[in-house]
């Protein structure tokens, strides 16, 4: 699936967030090496700690149907700007994702920076070594 089509997705998915406390939609689209597609929204929870980010949602659901091998991700929120992702979903993505990997933020008008995963999180731990 092209960027743009990943884009409009992310927009439509975001109507599935469950967000009665921020009013804050995510969607989130993670494409695959072999070109499946999962996405994820944000879900939160009244004991706000327990929030699950949109982002995070994406890769736990492919995570956990088998899928290690990931070629591009798509974050799309309701900000001016792109969105920027908490460094949790960051240090998520560090640990599934090759460095390089494309991570498009997208914003409410649909604009859109792209930035790998090394750029969002450098020097990351990502082992015990
Ligand atoms: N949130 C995400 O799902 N992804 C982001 O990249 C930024 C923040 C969610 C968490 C919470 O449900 C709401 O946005 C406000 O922080």
């Amino acid at each position: 699936m092209a960027t743009t089509e990943m884009v409009d997705l992310a927009v439509e998915v975001s109507k599935q967030a469950y967000v009665p406390y921020s009013h804050f939609p995510i969607g989130a689209v993670l494409l695959t090496k072999d070109g499946e597609i999962y996405t994820g929204v944000n879900i939160e929870n009244a004991s706000f700690g327990l929030t699950n980010c949109g982002e995070r949602t994406a890769i736990f659901k492919a995570v956990s149907e088998g899928a290690r091998d990931f070629q591009e991700l798509i974050i799309y929120g309701q900000t001016e700007k792109p969105i920027s992702p908490c460094g949790a979903c960051r240090q998520v993505m560090a640990e599934f994702f090759e460095p390089d990997l494309p991570v498009t933020l997208v914003s409410k008008d649909k604009s859109t920076v792209v930035m790998t995963v090394k750029e969002l999180l450098p020097y990351s731990f990502t082992d015990l070594t």
